[in-house]
């Protein structure tokens, strides 16, 4: 969704500000604009395009200024054109924000400037908030915090925002509701972003703003403010997460980074929570989860989760109720949330969430937590509102995830589910002492295998450049399978645009099989032993309508040669943790496949990396 960012300080503001919406673009935007106080006047300079058009233009004809804010707009109300860019300014061009986030109720308020003269230059929900602004400036005779405090009480809905002012150039103005705003002092000023990459050259001790929080920002320092004003005091917050890990470093795209970045993300998930006992025996160490009668006697566990955070709650209910034996439910946030769940004060709510701030996973959490269910969060993004609101926090600590199409987050979630999986199995007297030692040795294995199987990137490039072309890719699989399966189709499709679905092998022959002929690839995932035989059926159903067909399975087992074209192999782990490694070789189609294509696998078209609005 959209990017904001601010600066005020020591240095030309224009450069930064380009800068650090570079780093914001991952959040998916088409178009950007910047506006640059100078001599106690404001220059807007804004369009349609990528970010690298505004750089250009700002280099052949420079915005001088030292304090301004930028912004990359991710369209929702009014098509993408330079006029609905962001910043937008009130009729004098005195005043200037940017926003993240949507005005509910901006039609009537529209209707009600309107009635009082104010003329609209474009379509956007936006522009009624500077008009406002204004509004109340020129008519109340207070100054713009005083303004903007009015303004925030007419709004419904969500945003971040960013103000500057002619009238007052020593200061940016920045508002926070529902959408994601940091701010943290550098050498040379003060920043504020949607998110921590861009803040990362400058500082990495940031506050984040919490709902109904203003912050006003000077060159050397932050000011905090309540809705009413009144002054806040918060201790910033140190991120671990170094500047190159924000970068590609080397990689033609982040995804491939990312996707490569696996072995070291899991080991980092799992590294700070095995120790070795007196025996010397490893075992699970996960004290920030107090794992007691609560857990241990829970009649129930419900995962919410959206998109790729989803697919790892449903690892997670297979994953749980095979070690722990607990009945569990997933469910889709933005269906939990609107249907009437029936809630029971021993639920524990698992939310699942890489950035934290996704809208709907966080109205799910508040339903949860208002409803008497204690909430548990994994997520990837220190202070974030996910982590601030959630009763207990794991973090999954994969480093920053800059593609849209999540790859290591989604495994380090399930690395920090299976954890919990067996830790819960083992107090539950559901594990054997020995099973356990077998598990945490291969749980602990898991992150060198992943390299394994990263070393054989070619045989799936090689793969997709010979199947990227099919119009139709379906994902099968059984058990732990089948969730690895959605997992695989929802990231072809988010960057390749080929349509993929998922199935459940054993549902083949009630509909999806009607869809399968000479032009469909099937990739089937075989890891779980017990039922190859099933697959083998499966397989053979699709590649006799003409399918085309990859196999994924475990080294050593050739019986799959005799029914499909396509073989990769994984290294072999126990059946259970088959998804950590299996969607690897799927990750990489993906990327291959999309690049084949001519995409541009970190910013697939109409996608947002954190989807901050409902
Ligand atoms: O930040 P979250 O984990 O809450 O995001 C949830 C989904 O929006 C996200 O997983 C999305 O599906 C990704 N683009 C998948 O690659």
């Amino acid at each position: 969704m959209c990017g904001i960012t601010g600066y005020i300080g020591y240095d030309e503001a224009a450069p930064l500000l380009i800068r650090a919406l570079k780093k914001l673009e991952y959040r998916g935007y088409d178009s950007a604009g910047v506006a640059v106080i100078d001599n106690e006047r404001i220059f807007v300079r804004k369009m349609k395009g990528q970010i690298k058009l505004l750089d250009e233009s700002l280099l052949s004809f420079p915005l001088g200024g030292k304090a301004g804010i930028g912004h990359t707009r991710w369209a929702t109300h009014g098509e993408p054109s330079d006029i609905n860019s962001h910043p937008h300014t009130d009729s004098e061009g005195r005043i200037a924000i940017v926003h993240n986030g949507i005005v509910e109720n901006y039609i009537k308020l529209k209707q009600w400037l309107q009635g009082r003269g104010v003329v609209f230059r474009s379509d956007t929900d936006t522009e009624v908030i500077v008009h406002i602004i204004n509004y109340f400036y020129r008519g109340n005779g207070g100054g713009l915090l005083d303004a903007l405090i009015e303004t925030l009480k007419l709004l419904n809905g969500s945003y971040a925002l960013a103000i500057v002012s002619a009238d007052y150039p020593d200061r940016i103005i920045a508002a926070r509701k529902g959408s994601p705003l940091i701010a943290g002092v550098g050498k040379t000023g003060s920043f504020i972003a949607s998110d921590i990459p861009a803040l990362l050259e400058h500082t990495r001790d940031v506050i984040f703003l919490e709902d109904g929080e203003i912050a006003v920002l000077y060159r050397d320092h932050i000011e905090l403010r309540g809705s009413e004003g009144e002054a806040l005091k918060r201790e910033t917050t140190h991120i671990e997460w170094d500047i190159e890990s924000a970068e590609k470093g080397g990689y033609p795209h982040f995804m491939l980074k990312e996707i490569f970045e696996q072995p070291k993300a899991m080991s980092d998930a799992l590294g700070p929570r095995l120790k070795k006992d007196s025996a010397s025996n490893t075992i699970i160490d996960f004290d920030e989860v107090k794992l007691d009668e609560r857990w241990t006697q829970a009649r129930r566990i419900l995962f919410v989760a959206c998109g790729t955070a989803y697919h790892a709650g449903i690892i997670g209910k297979y994953a749980l109720e095979h070690f722990a034996r607990i009945p569990v439910e997933v469910d889709i946030a933005s269906e939990y949330r609107y249907r009437r769940p029936v809630f029971d004060k021993n639920d524990i709510v698992i939310v699942i969430s890489q950035s934290g701030e996704t809208a709907d996973t966080l109205a799910a959490m508040r339903l949860a937590k208002q409803n008497g269910s204690r909430v548990f969060a994994i997520t990837n993004v220190p202070g974030s509102t996910l982590s601030r609101e959630a009763d207990t926090v794991v973090y999954t600590y994969a480093g920053p995830e800059i593609a849209v199409a999540s790859t290591k987050a989604f495994t380090t979630q399930v690395v920090c589910i299976y954890l919990l999986a067996l830790e819960l199995g083992r107090l539950r007297g559901q594990i054997s002492a020995q099973d356990y030692q077998r598990y945490v040795a291969a749980l602990s294995a898991i992150p060198k295998q992943a390299r394994q199987i990263l070393d054989k990137k070619e045989s799936i490039q090689r793969l997709a450049s010979r199947q990227f072309n099919k119009t139709k890719m379906f994902f099968m699989g059984r058990q732990f399978d089948y969730p690895v399966s959605m997992e695989s189709a929802l990231k072809l499709k988010e960057i390749s645009y080929t349509h993929s679905e998922a199935f459940a092998a054993g549902e083949l022959k009630h509909g999806p099989i009607a869809l399968v002929d000479s032009d469909t690839l099937v990739v089937t995932f075989a890891t779980q032993k017990a039922l190859f035989e099933k697959m083998i059926s499966n397989i053979r159903e699709v590649t006799s309508r003409g399918a085309a067909s990859l196999v994924i399975t475990w080294e050593g087992v050739d019986f799959f040669d005799t029914v499909s074209d396509e073989i990769f192999t994984l290294p072999e782990t126990e059946d259970s943790f088959s998804p950590l490694l299996a969607v690897i070789p799927a990750q990489l189609f993906a990327y291959y496949c999309a690049v084949q294509h001519g995409n541009t696998p970190d910013k697939p078209r109409n996608l947002a990396k954190s989807v901050t609005v409902e």
